[in-house]
């Protein structure tokens, strides 16, 4: 591919509450434990290249070093400028009383001056290692609490007191967390970035984020499809199967998938898919200007639901805890 596949400028931007401007499809970075690194940087690379300019990174990938030397190369060719692209990372589990070490070892291995958005990747200190079985469980792990959130919050803000990074978030929050938190905080988060899919719309959060002027940001748009094992269960809905995703996406001659990525931007999340594909990855982008959803079609997405969270969180467990359900404050 030497000409830009897709012009970047095409691509609808989402105003946070701050007025910051975000491309609403953004590329994720997650190689789900079986894509090398070096695989990750490349995609990145090419996505840049061909019209991505949102990038959805995390220390836990294990990739940011690798994505940090195309980000560098790419920067200096000059086929794009710092300013065109929106980078976001996350503070792992362990490093929640450390979060200015972990953000500047992210800067550095991002070669980055600053990050777009940085996030609270979860809202506990409960570490797993990468790579780790589902029955893996940490015996240091606790359940959420309020108070230590703070300390990580107030350390979230001074980063932004420092100009480390511009904005910052949440992830995988709940209602119940949320209403412990928001009103103690100096800095309110700009996004927070949470599971949602046809299959797992979380309606009840998106409205009460919308309500707070927190914009969602959906993760596992397409259903994760190649996640890890660990994150498996037989009773997984299974988006792109879905016989109302199929027939819409037949009507309009496109893979099941990028029905899932329109979706998500016709309902305001932004939304963070991940291929290394660029097949793939191109029409995910494309989809947010090449065609509409109407509104029976929009409609009938929502009947798609089914409660079918992929990303159960069990690792992060502690003693005592009943089930994963534990995690959602279900
Ligand atoms: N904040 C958090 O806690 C959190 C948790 C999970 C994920 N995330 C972020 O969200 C990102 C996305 O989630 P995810 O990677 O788990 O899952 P996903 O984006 O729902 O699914 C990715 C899968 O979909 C396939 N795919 C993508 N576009 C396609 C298309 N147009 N046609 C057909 N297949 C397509 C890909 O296969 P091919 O490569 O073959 O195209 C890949 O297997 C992650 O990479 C990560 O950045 C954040």
């Amino acid at each position: 591919m030497n000409t830009i596949a897709i012009d970047p400028r095409k691509v609808p931007s989402v105003s946070l509450s701050n007025g910051n401007q975000v491309p609403c499809v953004g590329l994720g970075t997650f190689g789900s434990d079986h894509i090398s690194p070096e695989k990750v940087a490349e995609t990145v690379e090419l996505a840049i290249r061909n019209g991505y300019r949102h990038i959805d990174c995390a220390a836990v990938y294990q990739n940011e070093k690798e994505i940090g030397v195309v980000l560098e190369k790419l920067i200096q060719e000059g086929v794009v400028t710092r300013d065109e692209l929106w980078i976001t990372s996350k503070v792992w589990n362990d490093m929640h009383d450390n979060v200015q070490e972990a953000c500047r070892q992210s800067l550095h291995d991002l070669r980055l001056e600053y990050l777009d958005l940085y996030l609270v990747h979860w809202p506990f200190p409960n570490y797993h290692a990468p790579g780790c079985d589902g029955d893996s469980r940490n015996p240091q792990s606790k359940p959420f609490c309020a108070k230590r959130f703070m300390n990580t919050w107030r350390q979230m803000e001074l980063l932004v007191e420092k100009g480390l990074v511009r904005n910052i978030g949440t992830s995988n929050m709940t209602i119940k967390k949320f209403d412990a938190t928001l009103n103690h905080m100096q800095i309110r988060p700009v996004v927070n970035e949470m599971e949602i899919h046809p299959c797992f719309q979380q309606e009840e959060l998106f409205k009460y984020l919308i309500s707070n002027n927190i914009q969602p940001i959906g993760f596992c748009p397409i259903g994760s499809p190649q996640r890890p094992e660990r994150d498996k269960t037989p009773d997984d809905a299974i988006d792109t199967e879905h016989p109302i995703i199929i027939e819409i996406a037949k009507k309009h001659n496109v893979h099941p998938a990028v029905i899932c990525v329109k979706w998500a931007i016709q309902r305001g999340q932004i939304t963070i898919p991940f291929s290394t594909n660029p097949r793939n990855f191109l029409a995910n982008l494309e989809a947010s200007f090449a065609f509409e959803l109407n509104n029976d079609e929009m409609e009938i997405i929502k009947t798609v639901e089914c409660n079918s969270r992929l990303i159960k969180g069990q690792v992060f467990l502690w003693e005592g805890a009943q089930s994963w359900e534990d995690l959602w404050d279900y």
